[in-house]
């Protein structure tokens, strides 16, 4: 930081100079109003609303007025924000901004979080003066996701700017009419941007406003809530989730610096009402009839003593759980619940971290990259908030003509004017286009194969001592050492893979490109990408292979397997998950949502999802973050790490698993070298005073029961964490991982969050939530992948299946969001047109298609983006039956065509 004295009311204070006057004087806890500003999008100037008095030297009385958010904090500076005539001007500022808004707090699902209920008490407006007929607007539908209310607009230009430049959406713009401005679409419609529901945060009122919390809607004071962890992708956003009455209602974002900052993805933000899916378990079941938790019980036990156990984990389910049944089956019969071939890929994905030497970046790193190389993975759509951090990526590299023109980085709109369309290197191969194509020097598309093979061409550019990539042709090796030099030009390379594209050898020629660099002594972050909420944990726990599970079934007949929130039908064939399941006399399943496995299971637990547990997921930077129960279900839906527990102790088994959850973490930190550190995640239940879940105005209390009784009961105790279900309060502040919602007095928005940062935008204090479970091999010796893959050869009627993901539809728990639902994809069958026509098919065509050897009928897409020989499946849309993808599948236009055999 650069320090500047600023004498602000007299008292010199010490801020950044690189920042404006606005951030330095939030960031040191002074109340300033604004609407504009925000920390990452910059200053505008364009509502006027945090004027102060600035002064040239003592000497000056008089002072001029200046917007604070457009006057750099340059030592020495003299302001004042108590000024009478400076206040005067914030409270006709807002007197102006007031003037056309419905003032309709009462009926506004903004009301009591509002950024401008809040700045209009702060400037002490209490009269309306104006008296004539307001202006009003027509709303747009935008979907089933976000709600219009264009009358409450105070034009402050926050959502264009958001959504057109920081988040690369289209579609949504302001339109300017005579003296009217409108922010809206040019026609009603669905928002295409996948960061849209970030608006309902953005807006600092209730034009846009979380069209899913209306159906259940309870101001935010009424909600008790708790911090949690995003499960719908491998990335681990921050949130915060409420609940009302035992029903989730919303999630919003938690600010983490290092992880999702201020944003979430759509999914994230609106796939929570999968919890009060009708499709949720919510009693046990026995044979498919509802029992007690004490029938239940009994008959887990009876099971559990009559002989051999087998478990199968699962990447959705929280570290906890997953050791908790590793304990009770024993390491040698703990099972992946994912394909073999997923966990070859996670299990390569491990050992590429922690024993090379490129370091995994958090997503602030990411965000600060300035030369980025994607491998394989559709990124907008596998890990959307890594998206959002890459389109800034691009913007680092042409910062520097800002900078050599002077020109602050805060100052928005002369940066941009300066920068116009430069930007940073990103290259992205893929094998089908992306989102983020838009902003990319310079794009691939091919199969797999191929992608592996330029990342490996890429790596020998950068050090000859690196493999050579035979048979490259003249344009790919000049795309190779292209971004080879962008690499070596970077200050902070980055290079981008993941599982997702199902190769081991896109992974390797990832690393391949980053250790190529670090051995060149230009060390670069490689950030690779696991599916699932929890992939990395499980593949951390270092499970054996679900075909093992099987074999060990068919060996030894089991009296019991146990699967952990997992549809195994999702896992692999349905005939090989079949004979699994026919080998074990005895199946016992927990999880949250009904499917083909609890359908098959004599024994049915309801595990809690996010919102009813606590649990540490581990991300794809290998942090570990905590997520707490927000409300006691009061039903028999437990933690099944709880049930697990239970089951083992009512057997009579002597384990480590103990009753909570601090007492498994320690156990598990003494098991597994690699947890070690996990009690530190979050300070243990005891370690503090007890913190409330609910604000201070929560109200109804004493009368929400009241129909049951009038006499209040206790609330439920919470042994599993220093969170209380109730208002009462330990500590003021919480340790930013304990932290259940931000508020601060006069803060009742989201814009609290300055009020727990060190500096406004900054990380947390107290330090973001997590600790890094895996870190790079410095020393690291570790020699070249030689293993080169051959170019991809297309063979006629046979193609190479690769899945297309889609934000709403390919993960497996957000599916069950009604909202999401709506905009998820039906499955089809994607191919290149030229292709299509060779084989005679056309768009919106129903073929028959054959894979892993049924005949499924699937609707055409023509995509001209996918390279010849690759059809393509959208991931986790696919019909029933189709579960993983295999390597190969064959289409036959008609049910008359033979079909070759599928790999
Ligand atoms: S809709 Fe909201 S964010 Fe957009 S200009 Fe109006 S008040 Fe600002
Ligand atoms: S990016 Fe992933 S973790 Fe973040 S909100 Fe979206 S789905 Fe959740
Ligand atoms: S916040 Fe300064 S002008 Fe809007």
């Amino acid at each position: 930081m650069n320090v500047a004295t600023i004498y602000i009311d007299e008292v010199a204070r010490q801020g950044d100079a690189k920042q404006n006057l606005l951030h330095v004087c939030l960031s040191l806890g002074y109340d300033l109003p604004y609407f504009c500003w925000h920390p990452v999008l910059g200053s505008v100037g364009a509502c006027r609303q945090c004027a102060v008095k600035q002064y040239r030297n003592e000497q000056d009385k008089a002072g001029k007025i200046v917007m604070a958010c457009m006057t750099p904090a340059l030592d020495g500076t003299r302001i004042s924000i108590a000024d009478a005539e400076a206040a005067g001007f914030r409270a006709a500022v807002i007197q102006g901004l007031m003037q056309n808004h419905p003032h309709d707090c009462p009926v506004c699902d903004e009301g009591g979080e509002c950024h401008l209920q809040d700045m209009t008490v702060m400037t002490g407006h209490r009269t309306r003066a104006y008296s004539f007929a307001k202006r009003t607007f027509r709303n747009q539908y935008l979907g089933p996701l976000v709600n219009h209310e264009m009358n409450r607009c105070i034009q402050c230009q926050r959502c264009v700017r958001f959504y057109r430049e920081y988040a690369g959406g289209t579609d949504l713009n302001a339109f300017h009419l005579r003296d009217t401005i409108y922010f809206g679409r040019h026609e009603d419609g669905v928002l295409e941007n996948e960061f849209s529901g970030n608006l309902v945060e953005i807006c600092p009122t209730g034009v846009f406003t979380d069209a899913t919390l209306k159906h259940h809607y309870a101001r935010k004071w009424d909600l008790q809530m708790a911090p949690s962890i995003c499960v719908h992708c491998g990335v681990g956003c921050n949130t915060t989730a409420g609940e009302r009455y035992g029903t989730l209602r919303r999630i919003v974002n938690r600010y983490n610096h290092e992880v999702n900052g201020y944003f979430l993805c759509d999914r994230g933000r609106f796939g929570y009402e999968f919890v009060e899916s009708d499709q949720r378990i919510r009693h046990p079941l026995v044979e498919g009839r509802t029992a007690t938790t004490s029938e239940a019980l009994e008959r887990f036990a009876a099971m559990l003593r009559e002989g051999k156990v087998l478990g199968i984990g699962s990447p959705r389910a929280s570290l906890e759980s997953n050791f908790a049944l590793r304990t009770l089956v024993g390491a040698d019969r703990f099972f992946a619940g994912v394909s073999d071939r997923e966990l070859r890929l996670l299990s390569a994905m491990l050992r590429i971290l922690q024993e090379g030497p490129a370091r995994s970046p958090s997503l602030d790193e990411v965000e600060h990259s300035d030369a980025v190389l994607v491998l394989g993975e559709d990124v907008a759509n596998v890990a959307p908030i890594m998206a959002l951090r890459l389109r800034q990526s691009v913007r680092q590299a042409p910062m520097q003509i800002a900078e050599r023109l002077h020109i602050p980085a805060w100052l928005d709109h002369s940066v941009r004017e300066v920068v116009q369309d430069a930007k940073g290197p990103l290259y992205i191969a893929t094998p089908y286009a992306t989102k983020l194509d838009d902003i990319a020097a310079d794009t691939y598309r091919a199969a797999p194969d191929d992608i592996a093979r330029l990342g490996f061409a890429v790596a020998h550019a950068i050090d000859p001592g690196a493999p050579q990539v035979m048979g490259m042709s003249p344009e790919l090796d000049k795309m190779a050492a292209a971004i080879a030099a962008s690499l070596l030009n970077s200050h902070h390379p980055l290079v981008v893979a993941g599982t997702s594209c199902g190769s081991q050898s896109v992974l390797e020629a990832a690393a391949q490109v980053a250790w190529a660099l670090c051995k060149v002594g230009h060390p670069a972050a490689l950030s690779l990408l696991a599916p699932e909420c929890n992939s990395v944990g499980l593949a951390m726990m270092e499970p054996h292979s679900l075909s093992e599970a099987d074999n060990a079934a068919k060996r030894d007949p089991t009296s019991c397997l146990i699967v952990l929130e997992n549809d195994l039908f999702c896992r692999g064939p349905e005939k090989e998950i079949r004979s699994l399941l026919a080998n074990a006399r005895h199946l016992v399943s927990l999880d949250h949502l009904r499917n083909q496995t609890t359908e098959a299971a004599e024994l049915v637990l309801p595990a809690g999802t996010f919102a009813e547990s606590t649990g540490t997921l581990v991300n794809n930077e290998g942090r570990a973050q905590r997520f707490f129960q927000v409300f006691d279900p009061n039903s028999e839906v437990l933690a099944s790490w709880r049930w697990l527990g239970e089951g083992s102790q009512a057997a009579g088994f002597t384990t480590k698993l103990g009753c909570t959850l601090d007492d498994l973490t320690k156990a598990m930190a003494e098991e597994m070298a690699a947890f070690a550190s996990l009690p530190q995640v979050a300070p243990a239940q005891d370690a503090i005073g007890k913190i409330a879940r609910e604000p201070n105005r929560y109200s109804g209390r004493t009368a929400m029961l009241a129909n049951i009784s009038v006499h209040e009961p206790k609330p439920p105790d919470d042994p599993d964490s220093a969170l209380a279900f109730s208002m009462e309060s330990g500590p003021d502040v919480p340790p930013p991982s304990l932290n259940p919602f931000f508020w601060s007095p006069g803060w009742n928005s989201i814009q609290a969050t300055n009020k727990f940062q060190t500096e406004v935008g900054g990380p947390l204090r107290g330090g973001d939530p997590g600790i890094r479970l895996i870190e790079a091999s410095l020393q690291s010796d570790r020699k070249y992948f030689s293993n080169i893959s051959a170019a991809f050869q297309a063979h006629a009627g046979e193609w190479l299946v690769v899945p297309i993901f889609h934000i709403f539809g390919s993960e497996e728990l957000s599916r069950w969001a009604p909202g999401i639902a709506q905009l998820a994809p039906s499955p089809y069958v994607a191919l290149n047109p030229e292709e299509a026509s060779r084989s005679g098919v056309s768009a919106g065509q129903l073929i028959k298609v054959t894979i892993g050897g049924t005949l499924f009928d699937l609707q055409v897409l023509l995509r001209v983006d996918l390279p010849c020989g690759v059809a393509g499946l959208p991931a986790g849309v696919l019909p029933r039956g189709i579960t993983t993808l295999p390597a190969f599948c064959s289409l036959v236009p008609s049910l008359t065509e033979s079909c070759r055999g599928a790999a």
